[in-house]
């Protein structure tokens, strides 16, 4: 191995497993543009970015990063980069503009291209089924609290798997349920904008109906990996108090296990706490056979730990600077058994999320632990920041962030977790949902009034450090 490609002052990173995917991620919504192009359909994104007062600065993705034309430009700053690997997704109103029925052929087209593009570039494609983007005619059913959704997104997959199941590597169902139940269901902060609460809970039974659904429609059709997503955050508790433990344990057992017991162990976490029966009555005998279809990968997405206390509770418990800050209102309001409470002493994101490398650590062994052998093999399917980013300025944050955040990770395999690929989020700068297009997260800049895009510092320090790998 050379070092020679590595400027000066910087770093090299550990050496991880041969065979390690290092990838960079993205989202169909986020960054395709052309909402109304070869028959694609509407989405409850196109809805709620209608909505006045929804997203910040009235921003919406009809344009976004205008990748649907770009799409040539951004495979060629990947390979530029010499990415392993690219995570992105489908949008399903492209596929099934009413979602139901034949297949739109121009939308499989569209993938058919990039897929191949990848391929010529010896780029593995990771392809996310369902990141958000719910055909609006399924929402005016009803949406995910209606379980004939799930059928339907079983039916998408095979659409999907029966065009691109020779040509796509590794296929991930769901991109986080738990952000889009309780983001879009419960709070309303993201499309579809519901506020049930937690009556918003039926939506992650047939989300992972949905996904328990799709696991056999991709294997009959693909030799490629299947894996889902789920967002983790190491739960901290604010104090060692009884009470703040047991508001932890109730706000783990919603954020890190709902979506994770039953596609793992079959089984749904303890949530006595949130007054929820053992057997609630939306799930159906069989149901969670099919959940816990065997799997070959966990994506996993990492951005920051939460700490936790009683509601109301152990005195130094305030509404703060966390994942969950901004929703912290509704918490209250659903009268939760738990309360955020602000992570102090370390860096923040422009998002004022706070940067701790160590709790991809924690999480991943925390992962092993819980899951023993049930845990597949890992993947970190998302994991960067926000900053406020001025091309020409160095994203220098970013590059101290990664930076820390991929030793963290080896580590982690040190301490023997099964981890086989890295995806950063993201890519390019694109739109940020509720926050529009405020928060940057890319490697490369993107100006949304000329489309110009601009490597970052940490763009090239990155390609630095993959080509001192090879
Ligand atoms: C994750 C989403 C992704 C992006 C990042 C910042 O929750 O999966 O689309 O918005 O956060």
């Amino acid at each position: 191995m050379t070092h020679t490609h590595v400027r000066r002052g910087e770093r090299v990173l550990p050496r991880f497993p041969e065979g390690f995917l290092w990838g960079t991620a993205t989202a169909a919504y986020q960054i395709e543009g052309a909402v109304k192009e070869d028959g694609r359909g509407a989405s409850i994104w196109d809805a709620f970015c209608a909505e006045p007062g929804r997203i910040r600065n009235g921003d919406t993705g009809d344009v976004a990063c205008d990748h649907y034309h770009r799409w040539p430009e951004d495979v060629a700053l990947m390979a530029g980069l010499g990415v392993d690997a690219y995570r992105f997704s489908v949008a399903w109103p492209r596929i099934q503009p009413e979602g139901r029925g034949p297949a739109n052929a121009a939308g499989l087209d569209f993938y058919d291209r990039l897929v191949d593009a990848l391929a010529e570039r010896q780029i593995t494609p990771a392809l996310t089924l369902y990141h958000w983007d719910l055909p609006q005619a399924l929402q005016d059913g009803g949406g995910w609290l209606n379980r004939d959704t799930a059928h339907r997104f079983a039916e998408y997959a095979g659409l999907v798997a029966d065009r691109l199941g020779d040509r796509v590597g590794i296929w991930i169902t769901l991109n986080e349920p738990f952000v889009h139940m309780s983001e879009g269901y419960a709070i309303g902060t993201h499309a579809p904008g519901e506020t049930l609460l937690l009556d918003a809970l039926p939506v992650a039974h047939h989300l992972l109906l949905g996904h328990g659904l799709a696991v056999p429609v991709l294997r009959e059709r693909t030799s490629g990996q299947i894996a889902i997503t789920n967002n983790y955050s190491p739960v901290w508790t604010a104090t060692g108090a009884p009470a703040d433990r047991r508001a932890a344990d109730a706000f783990d057992a919603l954020q890190n296990r709902l979506f994770t017991d039953p596609v793992l162990l079959g089984r749904l976490p303890d949530l006595a706490a949130f007054g929820v029966p053992a057997e609630p009555d939306y799930i159906r005998d069989g149901d969670l056979a099919v959940i816990s279809a065997p799997l070959d990968r966990l994506g996993v997405n990492y951005y920051s730990p939460t700490r936790i206390a009683a509601p109301g509770g152990s005195g130094d418990a305030a509404p703060g600077a966390s994942v969950l800050s901004e929703v912290e209102g509704h918490i209250q309001a659903a009268g939760l058994p738990f309360a955020d409470t602000p992570i102090e002493g370390y860096p923040v994101t422009a998002f004022g999320w706070p940067v701790v490398p160590g709790g991809l650590h924690e999480l991943l062994t925390g992962l092993r632990g819980t899951y023993g052998e049930a845990l597949p093999p890992i993947l970190i399917t998302e994991n960067g920041c926000s900053a406020r980013d001025e091309p020409g300025t160095p994203d220098r944050d970013r590059i101290a962030y990664l930076d820390g955040h991929i030793r963290a990770l080896h580590r982690a395999i040190e301490d023997g977790v099964d981890v086989r690929g890295y995806f950063i989020w993201s890519l390019i700068d694109n739109f940020e949902w509720a926050e529009g297009n405020d928060q940057r997260f890319g490697l490369v800049h993107v100006d949304f009034a000329t489309q110009k895009r601009t490597p970052k510092a940490s763009y090239h320090w990155l390609r630095d450090q993959l080509a001192a790998r090879r």
